[in-house]
C-alpha cells in the first residue's frame, strides 16, 4: 500500500552530514497499523511529512498504492491534496470557530463532495468516534479527548487510502490516552485503513501496532512486530528503547545446538537460539529483562543460575522491584507479590536461556 525507498532529507544545507532522515526504507501493507518509534529528533515527523507531501525529501521514492507520489530520480512530486492521504497532527488543530459537524465537514467541502454524500459521511464519521450527539456543539466546548476524536473523525471522513498520525495522543492525560489508544485501534481495524503512526512512547507503539520501525539518528535501526521487537531484539538500541533492559558484555566461548555459550560478568550462560544472529558482529551484549529473571531460595539444576544477595527492594503492589548484588554487579529483577524475598537474603537468580538474547551494537 505504501512504499518508502531510500528516503533522505537534510534541512541544514551548510552541513553535509546533518541528515534528518537517511536511507529510510519500508513497506506498509494494506490495512496495516505501522509505527515509527524513536527518541526526539530521530526523524519521525520528517518521514511522515515527506509521505504526506508537506516536506520535500532530497532523495528517494515514495509510492502510495500504484502511484509514485515522489521520486527524486524521476522528478516526481505530487502535491499534498492529490496524494489521497489524511493526517492527524500532534496539536490536533480543530477549528474553534466551527461546530463539531462543520469541523468534520471541512475536508469534504475542500474536496467538493456533493452535499448529500457529505452528510452521510459526516454522520458515519461522527458515529464512529462516538460524537454523533455533539454534532452542533461549538468545538471548543469539548473535553481534550473529545476534541481529539473530532480530529480523528475529520481524518477518517476523507476515506483516504492512508492515514498518517503524528503523536495524536500526546496532548491527553495518561488515563484518557490509554482509553483513546484502545479506541483508535478498534476504529482503524473496523474501517480497515492503512495507518502510519508516529510516537516516542514505546508502550503506545507496542499496544497499537502490527509492526514497529525503531528509528535513531535518522535511520531505521530495527523493524519487527511488537513481540519480536521486545522479546528478540537484534540491536542494543532497540533492546533498550522498547523496555527495561540489563545488558551484559558477553563473549562467545562455544555453542550448544543453535544456542551460544557465553562468558558474562555474571558467569557462563547459555543463550536463546542464535541461529539468525549476525555472524561476525562487532560487539555483542546479552539482554535479559527484569521480569524474565526468576528468583529461587536455592539452586535447582545449575543451568543459568546465578547466586546473589537482595540489596534492596521496592514493593509497589502488583510488582516487586529488586536490586540484587551478584559479585560486583547489580542486577534488576522484577518479581510478583506471590513470594517476596527480603533485603539481605541470599537468593538464586534463574536466567531462562530462551530469554537470554544476544544483541549487537
Ligand atoms: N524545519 C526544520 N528545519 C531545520 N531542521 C529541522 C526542521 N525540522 C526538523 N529538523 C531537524 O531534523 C531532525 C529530525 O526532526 P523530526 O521533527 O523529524 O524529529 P522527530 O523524530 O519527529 O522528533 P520529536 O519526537 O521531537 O517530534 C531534528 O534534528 C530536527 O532538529
Ligand atoms: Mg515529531
Amino acid at each position: 500500500m505504501l512504499q518508502v525507498d531510500q528516503l533522505r532529507k537534510r534541512y541544514d544545507r551548510t552541513d553535509a552530514k546533518a541528515f534528518a532522515v537517511q536511507e529510510v526504507s519500508f513497506n506498509v501493507k494494506l490495512g496495516e497499523f505501522f509505527t515509527l518509534l524513536g527518541p526526539s529528533g530521530c526523524g519521525k515527523t520528517t518521514t511522515l511529512r515527506s509521505i504526506a507531501g508537506l516536506e520535500m525529501p532530497d532523495e528517494g521514492e515514495i509510492r502510495i498504492g500504484e502511484d509514485t507520489v515522489f521520486s527524486s530520480v524521476r522528478g516526481i512530486a505530487v502535491p499534498v491534496n492529490r496524494r489521497n492521504i489524511a493526517m492527524v497532527f500532534q496539536s490536533y488543530a480543530i477549528w474553534p470557530h466551527m461546530t463539531v459537524g462543520q469541523n468534520v465537514a471541512f475536508p469534504l467541502e475542500a474536496m467538493g463532495v456533493p452535499t448529500a454524500e457529505a452528510a452521510r459521511r459526516i454522520e458515519r464519521a461522527l458515529e464512529m468516534v462516538g460524537l454523533a450527539a455533539f454534532r452542533d456543539r461549538p468545538a471548543p466546548m469539548l473535553s481534550g479527548g473529545q476534541q481529539q476524536r473530532v480530529a480523528l473523525a475529520r481524518a477518517f471522513v476523507k476515506e483516504a487510502r492512508v492515514l498518517l498520525l503524528d503523536e495524536p495522543l500526546s496532548n491527553l492525560d495518561a488515563k484518557l490516552r490509554e482509553q483513546m489508544r484502545v479506541e483508535l485501534r478498534d476504529l482503524q481495524r473496523r474501517v480497515g485503513t492503512t495507518a502510519i503512526y508516529v510516537t516516542h512512547d514505546q508502550e503506545e507503539a507496542m499496544s497499537l501496532s502490527d509492526r514497529v520501525a525503531v528509528m535513531n539518528e535518522g535511520r531505521i535501526v530495527e523493524l519487527a512486530p511488537p513481540r519480536a521487537l521486545y522479546l528478540r531484539p537484534r540491536t542494543r538500541f532497540a533492546a533498550q528503547f522498547v523496555g527495561q533492559a540489563d545488558l551484559l558484555d558477553c563473549t562467545r566461548v562455544g555453542s550448544e545446538g543453535n544456542a551460544w555459550i557465553v562468558d558474562t560478568p555474571l558467569g557462563r550462560l547459555r543463550t536463546a537460539d542464535c541461529s539468525d544472529a549476525e555472524a561476525g558482529a562487532s560487539k555483542t551484549s546479552l539482554l535479559i529483562r527484569p521480569e524474565h529473571i526468576e528468583l529461587r531460595a536455592s539452586p535447582e539444576n545449575g543451568l543459568n543460575e546465578v547466586a546473589g544477595v537482595i540489596e534492596r527492594l521496592v514493593f509497589s503492589g502488583r510488582i516487586v522491584e529488586y536490586i540484587i548484588r551478584a559479585g560486583d554487579r547489580l542486577v534488576r529483577v522484577q518479581g510478583t507479590s506471590r513470594e517476596i524475598f527480603e533485603a539481605g537474603r541470599q537468593v538464586v537468580m534463574s536466567l531462562p536461556p530462551e530469554h537470554c538474547v544476544v544483541v549487537t551494537d
